[in-house]
């Protein structure tokens, strides 16, 4: 989960990291209110998910209340790059000697941690990278010794610092290593990192981005999640602890492990082209303990998208034999009832077949299909989702 600048902000506060102050506004008003409250020079800025704010018109520096409204009005609706701003920081204005750059991210190809840094930070930095790579300095950690003062000195003077603030910067990394590790972060960026007229070092800009496999450890980490921006399908699977990627066809996909149902996604993408190019609707992986419940909670995010005509459910019987999921499939149903309103295409396969058929025979419910294997079934389903 990537965090918006002013949840950096505030979690690079309690990690002792020098920021400046900062308050979240989601009108015109309440930008004028926040700029009167902190005082002088503020900057707005947009809050939104995506690099480049700056170039795009989204901060804007300001001296009184009322620019800061007028700030706030042109920079809220804005489009950053298909993202729409719908709510501005105002932060106290720094008076900025020079910009810096530092990072430090979860280096997946070497199975390590980068720490990038430059004396020569600011919105160019991209730039910098490409066209002098030499003054980017890229230096590996080692993710059990972590970045320590003398680790965090040897960053700094790879990074072309000299001085008093070599040991003024290295005291911020490890701030910002301390965020890192104790966030469980995969990214923590500060571009601008800056120096102050008055000397003094503040990050005035931050990207961070969290692991969510790590979010157990972390119950603090929900509230973070921008709930208006995620897809509301997506949110209610989530609710209900399901591995479901919403996507953009018309065949509902319901299976039994990643590999089932990627593959399964496929087949129907294939028996779409002779059905008018029909597509999958979504990933949905119900994992190994196909219950009622879990198998209802599946269908009811499913059939609440809009877009779906049909429902392939493709399940290969395995330590959940398929009777279990038979009559998960038939007291979903129940369960379900006049929610349940398109046609419904089963392919079971494995560890008690026979059985799990003879239910579902049994049961006929006039929405259920029995498919012989997975191409008819997803054939089926694609017929079916095209009829519609
Ligand atoms: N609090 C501040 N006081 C003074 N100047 C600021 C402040 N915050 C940002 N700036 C100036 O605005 C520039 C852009 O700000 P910032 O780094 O936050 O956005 P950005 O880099 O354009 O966006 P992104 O990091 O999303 O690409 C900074 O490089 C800095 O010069
Ligand atoms: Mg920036």
């Amino acid at each position: 989960m990537d965090l918006f600048e002013y949840q950096a902000r505030d979690l690079f506060e309690a990690y002792g990291v020098p920021v400046l102050p900062g308050i979240t506004a989601d009108t015109p008003e309440e930008a004028k209110a926040a700029a009167a409250l902190i005082g002088g020079t503020v900057v707005v800025k947009a809050q939104v998910k995506v690099g480049g704010r700056g170039k795009a018109g989204g901060v804007k520096v300001v001296h009184s209340p009322d620019e800061a409204y007028a700030a706030a009005e042109a920079i809220l609706g804005l489009d950053i790059k298909g993202h729409v701003v719908r709510r501005v920081m105002v932060a106290a204005g720094a008076r900025i000697a020079k910009e810096f750059y530092f990072s430090i991210l979860l280096d997946r190809a070497n199975r390590s941690y980068l720490s990038l840094a430059s004396v020569e930070g600011g919105m160019e930095i991209e730039e910098l990278a490409v066209e002098r790579p030499e003054a980017l300095a890229k230096i590996e950690v080692n993710p059990l010794a972590g970045i320590d003062e003398a680790k965090a000195r040897e960053i700094a003077v790879a990074a072309g610092f000299e001085g008093d603030l070599v040991d003024e910067v290295a005291n911020v990394f490890v701030k910002l290593y301390s965020v890192y590790k104790g966030e469980d972060a995969t990214l923590v960026e500060v571009n601008p990192l800056v120096l102050t007229e008055d000397g003094k070092v503040v990050a005035l800009d931050g990207k961070v981005s969290l692991d969510d496999n790590a979010e157990f450890r972390h119950p603090t980490h929900a509230q973070l999640e921008d709930a208006a921006s995620a897809d509301p399908l997506e949110a209610k699977a989530k609710a209900s602890d399901l591995n479901y990627v919403k996507l953009d066809g018309e065949v509902g996909v319901i299976g039994n492990g990643a590999g089932l149902v990627m593959s399964t996604l496929d087949v129907v993408a294939y028996a779409g082209e002779n059905h008018g190019g029909v597509k999958p609707a979504n990933f949905l992986d119900i994992g190994g303990g196909a219950s009622a419940e879990v198998m209802a909670a599946g269908l009811d995010v499913i059939l609440g998208d809009e877009q779906v005509k049909s429902v392939f459910v493709n399940v290969f019987g395995g330590i959940t034999a398929c009777d279990a999921v038979a009559k998960g499939i038939v007291g979903a149903l129940a369960e379900l009832g006049s929610a349940a309103n398109k046609p419904l295409v089963v392919r079971l396969d494995g560890n008690k077949v026979d059985e799990g058929r003879a239910i579902l025979l049994e049961a006929n419910h006039p929405l259920v299909t029995l498919a012989e294997n997975m191409d008819q079934g997803a054939d089926k389903a694609a017929e079916l989702a095209a009829a519609r």
